[in-house]
């Protein structure tokens, strides 16, 4: 089918809930994705940091295929090795006791609250007071579903769509202050995303996220960590709580986990797991065969050395060379982010920038309104970062006319 075909048939068939550029995306290698024109472009956006290892990976590929002639699907009425392998692997190489698997991000959001809730349910009860309510942060973002709407602190994803499920405080980010004052006899918990991606590319403090598992600890509250775009390696360790230093009680992950197809989790203290019993929750499709043993291998991927050590390094290059850029553009008035992740703010909207990289042959996304947003594969190297920061050297040079579609 042509490109202007599908483009008019998708108008046509699917409910429109984002804007897309005009190309119609065909396959993918390595860093490259190609459109069925056969144009290519440098990926800087992972599928919003779901393509760790970018495309084609022959381990990943080979993983599908032996799994997928084996089993695929079999229910959680049934044990099954994958699930098992995963599991383990989460809680060996991170502060859980246990883990839950669901199949996105915001299911794995939905999971966490309500395990936060039966944990403030059963402690309450001890103390003859009902706890449920959670802290959250403006400019968070924590999914689509009512539960994670709920938590999220941005009003623009909530409009229209009230009554929200009641028992969230929304606090100002990296303000420990306005946590503390937010903080009554009901609350039981605080969620926050050590880097909120979504929400502009805005890191948390060190001392902020210290600050949380003081009060945590000092209150009897649960301390939520949603590392679900930012987690699993992207910060340069495996979790981001362990580059910041800070443990969490609960953490959920999803998007770089299934090496592209979905799947989400939630990792908890034994504290939080002890209150749920079979029957409590569920999920038809969640930590099914073929996708825990494709996560498995993702995992053990993720945590190697030399990639996490690749990741610091080509992370500390990407900032440097937009340091550099900034240094002699003026229109660029921030450079934020951690990692291989950076939100960039320049003078012009952040779409029509998006639309001229897009031109060029780069892929790049935004956060917002206001923010550029690159995410590159974890694979990527320096010869692809010197490639994008040059395109958008002559970007700024040229200056932006693209409309922004
Ligand atoms: C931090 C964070 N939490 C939750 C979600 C929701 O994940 P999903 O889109 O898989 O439901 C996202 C998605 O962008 C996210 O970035």
């Amino acid at each position: 089918m042509k490109t202007e075909q599908l483009i008019e048939q998708e108008r046509i068939y699917l409910l429109h809930t984002i804007d897309r550029p005009p190309f119609v995306l065909e396959k993918g290698n390595g860093m490259r994705l190609f459109d069925q024109e056969g144009n290519r472009y440098l990926d800087f956006v992972s599928g919003i940091s779901v393509n760790a290892f970018g495309y084609g990976n022959f381990e990943i590929i080979e993983i599908i295929k032996q799994q997928a002639a084996k089993l695929i699907h079999c229910s959680n009425l049934f044990y099954s090795l994958p699930q098992v392998e995963l599991a383990k692997l989460l809680v060996e190489n991170s502060f859980a006791d246990k883990v839950f698997l669901c199949n996105s991000g915001t299911e794995a959001i939905e999971a966490a609250i309500k395990f936060t809730r039966r944990w403030g349910d059963t402690q309450g009860r001890r103390n003859s007071q009902p706890r449920y309510g959670i802290v959250t942060m403006t400019g968070s973002f924590h999914g689509r579903t009512y539960g994670a709407l709920s938590a999220t602190g941005q009003s623009k994803f909530q409009k229209g769509f009230g009554p929200l499920l009641p028992g969230f405080t929304t606090v100002e980010f990296n303000n420990l202050e306005a946590v503390e004052k937010a903080i009554n006899e009901n609350i039981c918990a605080i969620l926050v995303e050590p880097l909120q991606a979504e929400g502009g590319v805005n890191a948390a403090d060190r001392e902020f996220l210290l600050g949380l598992r003081q009060i945590c600890d000092q209150r009897d509250l649960l301390l939520l960590f949603d590392e679900i775009q930012f987690g699993l390696s992207r910060s340069g360790s495996l979790f981001a709580y362990q580059h910041f230093g800070v443990e969490p009680d609960i953490m959920t992950l999803a998007k770089p986990l299934g090496g592209g197809l979905p799947i989400g989790a939630v990792l908890m203290r034994q504290k939080i797991a002890q209150n749920l019993a079979p029957g409590d929750h569920g999920t038809t499709f969640g930590g099914g065969p073929l996708v825990c043993a494709v996560a498995t291998k993702v995992v053990q991927k993720l945590m190697a050395p030399e990639l996490l050590a690749q990741v610091r390094q080509n992370g500390e290059y990407l900032h440097m060379r937009l340091n550099q850029l900034k240094a002699r553009h003026s229109q660029i008035r921030e450079v934020r982010g951690l990692g291989l992740i950076a939100g960039i703010v320049t003078d012009y909207p952040a779409k029509r920038v998006v639309g001229e990289f897009r031109k060029r042959g780069v892929l790049v996304c935004t956060a917002g309104k206001e923010v550029i947003r690159m995410l590159p594969p974890l694979i990527v190297q320096k010869e692809h970062i010197d490639e994008a920061v040059d395109i958008f050297d002559e970007i700024l040079t040229q200056g932006v006319t693209d409309e922004g579609n």
